[in-house]
C-alpha cells in the first residue's frame, strides 16, 4: 500500500496506492519541501517578524547596526506530518539561524519506523538531525521528544478534527493530500479547525491554491497571498492570520 518512489529532483516521496496518491510533488519532494514550507513559510515568518534579532536599545536596523542573532523561539504546527521531510529542513535551518524550535506534526497514519528511515533524507539535513530524529521517531508518536536542546518535535497520532491543543502556533504547515483525493481536509469544518492553533500575526502556508480555501481563510480573519509555487505549479497560497 506504501512504496518508496523517486520524484524529479532525484529525492524520495511514498506513493500511497489506497488514496492513489504522493506525499509529496512528482516534480521533485525536496524542492517542494524547501519551496512551500522552508522558504514561504519559515523563512518568511522569520523575515517578517525579525524575532531572531536583538533589538538595539537606541532602536535602528539589528541587520544595518549588525547586532549577533540571539536565540529566539518559533513553533511550528504541521498538519500531514507524513515522512518528516517539512520538519528535518525546519529543524536543520533553525539550528543554522539560532531559532529554537518547537515542533508538532499531526499524523493519522504514522509511517513505521522502518519506512521513515527508508526515505534517503539523511542525505538532506546533518547527521546530527538525522540520528535524533531516527532514534526518536516512535518515542515522539506518542510523547514531545528533545531533540536536542533547541528543538522538540512531537507527533500527535491523530485525525486533524480530533487533534486539541492548548497550544497556539505561528507557522502552520498545511500538507494534507489534494482536495481531488480527500476533499474533507479541504472543508470549511478543517479549515476552521485548524486555523484555531493559529496565533495572531501567525503564518498559514500550503502547496495548492482555491477559490474555497481562500473564501474559508478570509472568513476567518486571515489576509490571503498568491506565492509563486514549487517546481509544476503556478502559484500556493500563504495566509496571515489578522485576529
Ligand atoms: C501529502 S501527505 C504529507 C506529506 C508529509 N508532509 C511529508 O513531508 O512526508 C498527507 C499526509 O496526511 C496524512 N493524513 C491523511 N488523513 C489525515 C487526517 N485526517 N488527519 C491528519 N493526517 C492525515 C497522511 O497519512 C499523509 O501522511
Amino acid at each position: 500500500m506504501l512504496e518508496l518512489i523517486r520524484t524529479a529532483d532525484g529525492s524520495n516521496t511514498i506513493y500511497n496506492s489506497e488514496v492513489g496518491e504522493n506525499y509529496h510533488s512528482r516534480n521533485g519532494a525536496l524542492q517542494e519541501s524547501r519551496h512551500v514550507f522552508v522558504n514561504s513559510g519559515l523563512c518568511y515568518f522569520l523575515e517578517k517578524t525579525r524575532s531572531f534579532l536583538k533589538v538595539p536599545p537606541t532602536g535602528g536596523d539589528p541587520i544595518a547596526i549588525g547586532l549577533e542573532r540571539v536565540w529566539a523561539t518559533v513553533s511550528i504546527l504541521e498538519v500531514g506530518f507524513g515522512t518528516g521531510l517539512n520538519f528535518l529542513l525546519s529543524a536543520d535551518l533553525c539550528a543554522e539561524k539560532k531559532v529554537r524550535l518547537n515542533y508538532t506534526g499531526i499524523e493519522a497514519y504514522p509511517l513505521s519506523k522502518e519506512l521513515a528511515t527508508q526515505t534517503g533524507y539523511d542525505q538532506y539535513v546533518s547527521a546530527s538531525t538525522w540520528q535524533r530524529f531516527t532514534d526518536g521517531y516512535e518515542k515522539a508518536l506518542s510523547s514531545q521528544i528533545q531533540l536536542n536542546p533547541n528543538c522538540r518535535l512531537q507527533i500527535a497520532s491523530c485525525k486533524l478534527l480530533d487533534f486539541e491543543s492548548a497550544n497556539q502556533y505561528d507557522i502552520i504547515y498545511y500538507d494534507a493530500f489534494a482536495a481531488a483525493r480527500q476533499p474533507e481536509m479541504w472543508d470549511e469544518a478543517a479549515i476552521a479547525h485548524t486555523i484555531r492553533f493559529l496565533k495572531p500575526g501567525g503564518v498559514f502556508v500550503t502547496y495548492a491554491i482555491t477559490g474555497n480555501l481562500k473564501r474559508s481563510l478570509k472568513a476567518l480573519g486571515c489576509t490571503i497571498e498568491k506565492a509563486p509555487g514549487a517546481a509544476g505549479k503556478r502559484e500556493m497560497l500563504r495566509a496571515v492570520k489578522l485576529l
